[in-house]
């Protein structure tokens, strides 16, 4: 019988706090649609702030932050957007740029650490020349953190790189921001520096931060007016969205700071697993609250065999490939669950066999 449960599927799963839940009960509210619903104008008021921009809009995912902040940026059919071949946009947002925004996406090769070598993405820009038979390039995409890489951290010298490349070739910059303030704290730079050079970002509330539901956007004003028609077309205006507004300014109030802890925690696990035979980890590279883990192809386990054989125990975990596993931290895990899960991979890898015979 499980007794406990350890949930690493993402961050994406916490569970509202007592206070998120009081916020909601009590949030003062009105119709978004028609008017301003004054606890989304608070969050998105809050939320220009903290990142140093105009203005912020409540999306209902980040999926269609990216996608309204794409469009909005390439609102001329034939444009092209520059972006990493292993970026949340160009893998998991169901090419929603290209299928719902006629906008053509070219891919530039992600390094281990999520970055783009800037000679490639100035290489991919396409010559205004060309007109005839190119795309024209309007864009370019970073992701911070770097979900695929590992949750791994541009810094900050590196985004202003590409903000004055983007900016020499007359191209905006999008940053998809889905765990920024994860960036934020393990740099340890504020957020507004971090995205300065940005035109828009696309920032979760519910990924690390813990809200139940909800993205932002953040640009200039007139960014921000246009990606307003934008989400009323896709079915993302919301009516009395302080509901859950509510919750996100909790989670923007109290859990930035509970992220070192998550990152620490991430640390550990990874250190854990490290010593353990028959894993390979690259503890260096885990700089947030993201581990990416292998199994060694000698090992009796298959990623499909050790998932099954944690979820038994309550600890759940996300195969990536036949020998690949992610773990994601958030705050709602605590040191003593890291522990209980570090003993379960070693039981299940030290070859000692339990009543399953596994
Ligand atoms: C880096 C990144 N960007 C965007 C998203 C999309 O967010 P949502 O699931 O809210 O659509 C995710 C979700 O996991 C993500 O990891």
């Amino acid at each position: 019988m499980i007794t406990r449960t350890v949930d690493l599927r993402s961050d994406t799963v916490t569970k509202p706090t007592e206070a998120m839940r009081a916020a909601m009960a009590t949030a003062v509210v009105d119709d978004d649609v028609l008017h301003h619903d004054p606890t989304a104008l608070c969050l998105e008021t809050e939320m220009a702030r903290i990142t140093g921009k105009e203005a912020a809009l409540f999306v209902p995912s980040g999926t269609m932050g990216n996608l309204i902040s794409v469009l909005v940026h390439c609102d001329t059919r034939g444009s092209e957007v520059i972006l990493g071949d292993n970026s949340h946009i160009h893998i998991y947002e169901n090419g929603g740029i290209s299928t719902i925004g006629g906008v053509h996406p070219r891919t530039v090769k992600n390094n281990q650490d999520g970055t783009m070598d800037i000679d490639l993405i100035e290489a991919a820009i396409r010559d205004p020349g060309g007109v005839l038979v190119y795309p024209t390039t309007r864009l370019i995409c970073l992701e911070n953190t770097h979900a695929n890489s590992g949750g791994r951290c541009l810094s900050v010298e590196y985004v202003d790189k590409v903000g004055e490349l983007a900016k020499k070739h007359g191209l905006k910059l999008h940053i998809d921001g889905a765990r920024i303030f994860n960036a934020s704290v393990a740099l340890g730079i504020p957020v507004h520096r971090l995205v300065q050079a940005a035109d828009s970002v696309s920032v979760c509330l519910s990924k690390g931060l813990g809200a139940p539901v909800g993205s932002v956007i953040v640009g200039s004003r007139s960014f921000i007016a246009k990606a307003k028609i934008l989400r009323k077309t896709l079915g993302g205006g919301m009516r009395q969205v302080g509901i859950l507004c509510a919750a996100a300014l909790v989670a923007v109030q109290e859990n930035v700071v509970k992220l070192e802890g998550d990152h620490k925690k991430a640390k550990i696990l990874a250190e854990g697993l490290s010593q353990i035979k028959g894993i390979k980890v690259d503890v260096a590279s885990v700089e947030t609250n993201i581990i990416y883990f292998d199994i060694d192809e000698s090992s009796k386990f298959t990623a499909e065999k050790l998932c099954e054989y944690l979820e038994e125990h309550g600890i759940l975990v996300t195969q990536e490939g036949p020998l690949r596993i992610r773990i994601v931290l958030h705050h709602q895990i605590s040191e003593s669950d890291v522990q209980y899960t570090l003993s379960y991979f070693q039981h299940a890898l030290s070859g000692v066999q339990d009543q399953n015979g596994i």
